[in-house]
């Protein structure tokens, strides 16, 4: 076999924040990928690290009163805590703030000085003059340029999506003091992109050579527009202090921004790794490498990867990445993570609430494919499909035959002329199965066509079996060679299965080692002229006395899961304004009774839809009433409402809430109202409350 050597990386964990069940599709994906590669013989080595610089971690260090350094130790054990309860087995998890990284950071940025693609130019940005400190965009807040919403965060608005310049925002204030920031220039380091070396590069070298996904690669073709239209802007790489990082060398008080050593840090963690187990490091890192280097990132940090990342290294005379893999985001039940609805799931509350990691592997792995598409982790079908699939057809096979072969047989499946009837019966039922478009679906990363094979191969195992049933065969007498051959039929079979599931299910197919009595699994290859039987183990091999391998999921366990993670968002703080609003909110509501019963069916006939409100103004004339303009999905309704004694026109803009789709247009006097919002109130006129959806919802969702 010709030996592949490859360096495999994952994209590097913000150090100030816990690992959640989105990341880990992506440590789950890379782990499975190296598992499989090492499985066959490759040369394989896995390495990431926490990303641990930048304004947030410098803050979030000062809050709970301990260095920065202080706050990436700690986070750094939790994050390898978690990544190891899940089996994500790193060769390196090291750290950005490490003498590597900061070697590698200054090594490359003095080449791409000497080749004269470092700028320096002044620049003005929002400053918060009592903190001392230049302001990122994300932490300046105000209302919103476009729809006024209020405390927008300087670069995009969460209510109606308009991205803008910080210094667009209205009454903007600082998020770390709260002081109005004001402008103020300074001297910043540009990697200069925009030079036609790295463009006319960049052009090639995401058009070229496979690098990317055929999207991600459309993607990059749009950012880089046609040649000769030179859409790249230098990069700013220069932060002022205060910030957490590395000086820049001849700029005092300059940092390298976090961006520009994240990806750098692959090479410092390599590089501590190559230290430890004295592998050549420029091997790996050199022009002419013959290495094979992969990133496997989320597609929300593309541009990073796919842009700056190969020019810097292009730049400064190191190979740039054979591949970048980008994938798509995690939803929970068809919507966006959500901490209200107990959806965003932290890694540790996954595995404290005691369940198995494995499930999720498996669960990733059915659902994961080579392309940039979002994933959704649907929690019932996640119960159903592990029991069904792990449980049902999987770990079954072993629970039902290898009791008699441990009872009746002394532990040893068959041997001589019993092993030849036994492989004619497996070349024969699998003659047309071809186990190489397994292992070719795991190369390409196409893991739920991977496991759409293995699985129907446990079928027809199972089918097999069934025919067979040893259970039966046992109640005949004389019945031990049949028994025999079937029950050693079925831990044959389950034998190959566990080969082709161990890259997902690493620690069960370590116990399946141990009862299994064999060397730990590798792949199976199959030869050109040979048959599957040759794959299975030798004729008279011994196994042990079988024991519990896996349980299956309960639905009360993932109800448990959820309510673990349930934040509410509107638990005031003590002694906090809205904690004494709360007090004050019974007032008016008197005793209404509950109106009469209705069915189901009377409640379906309203057709109730999100809607964002897209308009709100004054109608003149009218005492109660605003204009709403809704837009619901496809559509756009005009709505008086009732509503102007308790709101302003300019708060409601932006905003989600709810609308009575299909009632009868109503005419008015002062125009036509195509249906009705929602509001709760109490009888006083300033005591009206519009509703509004949960975040997530989109204009035109069906409220059922
Ligand atoms: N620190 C940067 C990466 C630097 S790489 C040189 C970062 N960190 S992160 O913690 O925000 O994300 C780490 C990885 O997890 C990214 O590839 C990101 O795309 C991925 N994911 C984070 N949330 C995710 C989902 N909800 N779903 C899928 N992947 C997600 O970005
Ligand atoms: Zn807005």
């Amino acid at each position: 076999m010709n030996k592949r050597k490859i360096l495999v990386t994952s994209a590097l964990p913000y150090a100030n924040g816990s690992i959640h069940l989105g990341h880990l599709v992506e440590y789950i994906q890379t782990d499975i990928w190296v598992r499989f590669q090492k499985m066959r013989g490759h040369a394989v080595y896995y390495v990431c690290a926490d990303d641990t610089h930048g304004t947030p971690i410098m803050l979030r260090a000062e809050k709970e009163g301990i260095t920065p350094e202080a706050l990436i130790t700690r986070v750094h054990a939790e994050h390898l805590r978690d990544f190891t309860g899940f089996y994500i087995q790193f060769d390196n998890y090291y750290s950005t703030h490490s003498p590597e990284t900061r070697h590698f950071s200054e090594d490359i940025y003095n080449k791409l000085k000497a080749a004269g693609l470092i700028a320096v130019r002044g620049i003005e940005q929002l400053y918060d003059p009592v903190k001392n400190m230049f302001l990122p965009d994300r932490f300046v807040k105000g209302e919103c340029p476009k729809c006024s919403a209020k405390d927008q965060y300087g670069d995009s608005c969460e209510v109606c999506g308009a991205a803008y310049a910080p210094t667009e925002l209205k009454n903007p204030y600082s998020a770390v003091s709260g002081a109005k920031p004001i402008n103020k220039s300074s001297e910043h380091y540009f990697f200069s992109l925009s030079d036609k070396r790295c463009a006319d590069f960049l052009r090639q070298w995401t058009c070229e050579g496979d690098h990317l996904q055929p999207e991600a690669a459309n993607k990059m073709r749009e950012w880089l527009g046609e040649a000769g239209e030179n859409k790249l802007s230098d990069w700013d790489i220069s932060r002022d202090a205060p910030y957490f990082g590395f000086e820049i060398p001849g700029a005092s008080g300059k940092y390298f921004y976090v961006w520009l050593d994240a990806p750098i840090g692959y090479m410092g963690s390599f590089k501590n790794l190559c230290e430890r187990e004295n592998i050549n490091f420029d091997e790996y890192w050199q022009l002419q490498s013959d290495a094979e280097l992969y990133h496997f990132i989320g597609k929300d940090i593309l541009y990073f990867h796919a842009l700056f990342w190969p020019a810097m290294l292009q730049n400064a005379g190191y190979r740039t990445p054979t591949k970048i893999f980008a994938h798509g985001f995690l939803t929970v039940n068809g919507e966006k993570m959500s901490k209200s609805r107990g959806t965003f799931i932290t890694a540790e509350s996954y595995l404290k609430q005691g369940l198995n990691p494995e499930w999720l592997r498996y669960y990733y792995a059915a659902k994961l494919n080579s392309t940039l598409e979002d994933i959704d982790l649907n929690l019932e079908d996640f119960v159903a499909r592990v029991n069904s699939d792990l449980i049902g057809k999987f770990i079954n096979i072993a629970s039902r035959c290898a009791g008699f072969i441990t009872k009746r047989f002394g532990g040893k499946l068959v041997a001589g002329e019993q092993y030849q009837a036994l492989q004619a019966m497996v070349d024969e039922h699998f003659s047309s199965w071809r186990p190489d478009a397994i292992e070719q679906a795991f190369e390409d990363r196409e893991f739920s066509a991977a496991i759409r094979q293995i699985m129907k191969f446990a079928d027809e195992a199972n089918e097999m079996i069934h025919t067979l049933a040893p259970w039966e065969i046992a109640k005949q007498p004389d019945c031990a060679d049949d028994l025999h051959r079937a029950s050693s039929l079925g831990i044959q079979l389950f034998y190959l299965l566990s080969c082709y599931l161990k890259p997902i299910l690493p620690g069960t197919v370590q116990q399946i080692e141990a009862f299994l009595y064999c060397e730990p699994l590798t792949w199976p290859q199959l030869g050109a002229d040979q048959s599957v039987s040759s794959l299975l183990l030798p004729a008279g091999h011994a196994i042990n006395a079988y024991q519990h391998l896996m349980t299956r999921i309960e639905a009360k366990q993932i109800d448990a899961l959820i309510a673990a993670n349930r934040q509410s968002l509107t638990a005031p703080e003590p002694g906090s304004p809205a904690r004494h609003a709360e007090k004050q909110q019974h007032t008016g509501v008197a005793a209404i009774p509950i109106a009469e019963t209705i069915s189901i069916d009377d409640f379906s006939k309203i057709d109730l839809r999100v809607a964002r409100i897209v308009n709100a103004e004054h109608v003149e004339g009218a005492e109660k009433l605003l204009k709403l303009t809704l837009d619901i999905g496809n559509e756009q309704r005009t709505v008086f409402a009732g509503i102007k004694s308790a709101y302003d026109p300019e708060k409601l803009i932006g905003r989600l809430t709810v609308m009575v789709a299909n009632l009868a247009p109503r005419k008015m006097k002062f125009g036509l109202s195509e249906g009705m919002v929602l509001a709760a109130g109490g009888g006083n006129p300033s005591e009206l409350f519009i509703l509004s959806p949960d975040s997530g919802a989109h204009p035109g969702m069906r409220i059922k």
